[in-house]
């Protein structure tokens, strides 16, 4: 793969460099509520303005479905990276149109400008191939056919997209170094860990988890579960669950795998449970086989957190995908932040992945630092782990 550095031994001042960039950060309404995929797009971005390049950066909000939204524009993420770079951003008003060839004429060297979310073309998420090929194309017109492409989205190279696939076919293409950093630390993930090795995993879905949980319990010494799948492993050991999440379908998959790797996987012992899904619900402690009627578990208990950092403070190698509660309500967030502080008060490799863990992280307050690597990739490092091939870095390969 080529890199960013490879680019800047050349001389790069008053050329155009296309960036794809991950800056799909959590808003509420026009304010970023956790900028870290932004701070995460410093490095590259910072290396090309420093290099005197005109760079374009292009990148999404959300999923707009195809068409402008003014909910999905990017417009906040380029003030807030004008803020953190101290030098203006320009904002396109459309993806490729008018405004974007305006824009982009107008760039100097070392300044950055950003094309309004490439989600809002219909052709960058397109199925057909020829489709993403017609905004692809649009793209290379914009930025002049001698402009290099920088890929440095980590968190959407697992997408067969326009801007991050079809695009590196057609202009000379490297990877950013956000892109380099978050796979080096994963290939250490997938290339002889040191042991032990431990991963948490969290979040609401066994579904949209078990291709990497089933891989990663081939490759891990314990699996500690958490959060909302965990109620259908525990639907799987015949507990009743009272109005927990409940994947219904994906019981009898969790029983298979319970049966085949029943030592591997730690399943919660206590919970945090409400009678409503709210943070002002009446709350109480319950051992996991005794969810009472009516009542849904929204966290770990205190014995399972002890249990769980005890695990955590032996591992060599730890990966940790997907809160273990409902963290945003305060109530439920003991758990979460449980795990994120034995993970950083311990010596092990240790990797965060997925947007709500990361962001996780820094809400609860817990010191960024104790991590060796917070990725700003979910779908993206989860996927990797399992080891399906990222339709995003296998177009970087020469
Ligand atoms: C993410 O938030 O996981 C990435 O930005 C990719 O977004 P997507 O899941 O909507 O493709
Ligand atoms: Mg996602």
């Amino acid at each position: 793969m080529h890199t960013l550095d490879d680019l800047l031994t050349g001389d790069i001042a008053g050329r155009t460099v296309l960036v794809r960039a991950d800056l799909n950060v959590p808003l509420d309404g026009t304010t970023i509520t956790d900028d870290g995929r932004i701070r995460a797009s410093l490095p590259t971005l910072q290396a090309l303005s420093d290099a005197g390049a005109r760079i374009v950066v292009t990148a999404h909000l959300g999923r707009p479905d195809g068409k402008a939204d003014a909910a999905y524009s990017l417009a906040p993420v380029a003030r807030r990276l004008g803020e953190l770079l101290g030098s203006g951003v320009a904002m396109a008003g459309d993806v490729v149109g008018e405004s974007a060839r305006a824009t982009v004429a107008g760039l100097h060297n070392g300044q950055i400008a950003v094309l309004e979310n490439i989600r809002f073309d219909p052709r960058e998420a397109a199925k057909n191939e020829a489709e993403r090929a017609g905004l692809a194309t649009a793209l290379v017109t914009l930025v002049g056919p001698d402009a290099a492409f920088v890929s440095d989205g980590f968190g959407v190279v697992h997408r067969k997209q326009a801007s991050v696939y079809d695009i590196a076919g057609r202009l000379p293409h490297y990877a950013g170094y956000l892109v380099s950093s978050e796979t080096a630390v994963l290939r250490k993930l997938t290339t002889e860990p040191e042991r032990p090795y431990i991963v948490i995993l969290g979040g609401a879905k066994v579904s949209d988890k078990l291709g990497v949980i089933k891989a990663l319990l081939e490759q891990v010494d314990r699996v500690l579960i958490g959060g909302g799948m965990a109620y259908t492993f525990l639907s799987a050991q015949g507990n009743q669950v009272g109005t927990s999440l409940l994947q219904l379908d994906m019981v009898g998959t969790c029983g298979d795998l319970l049966a085949a790797y029943g030592s591997k996987i730690l399943l919660p012992t206590d919970l945090v449970v409400a009678d409503a899904f709210a943070e002002d619900a009446q709350t109480r402690v319950v051992p996991a086989d005794r969810i009472p009627d009516g009542w849904q578990g929204l966290d770990i208990g205190p014995d399972t957190r002890r249990a769980f950092a005890a695990i955590i403070g032996q591992a060599a190698t730890v990966f940790w995908n997907g809160p273990v509660g409902v963290f945003e309500m305060a109530p439920f967030a003991d758990g979460t932040r449980a795990v994120a502080r034995a993970i950083a008060d311990s010596s092990a490799f240790s990797v965060v992945g997925g947007g709500d863990s990361a962001a996780g992280v820094r809400q609860l307050g817990i010191d960024e630092g104790g991590f060796t690597h917070i990725s700003t990739g979910g779908g993206a490092s989860l996927e990797y782990l399992e080891g399906k091939e990222l339709p995003g870095l296998q177009v970087l390969e020469p």
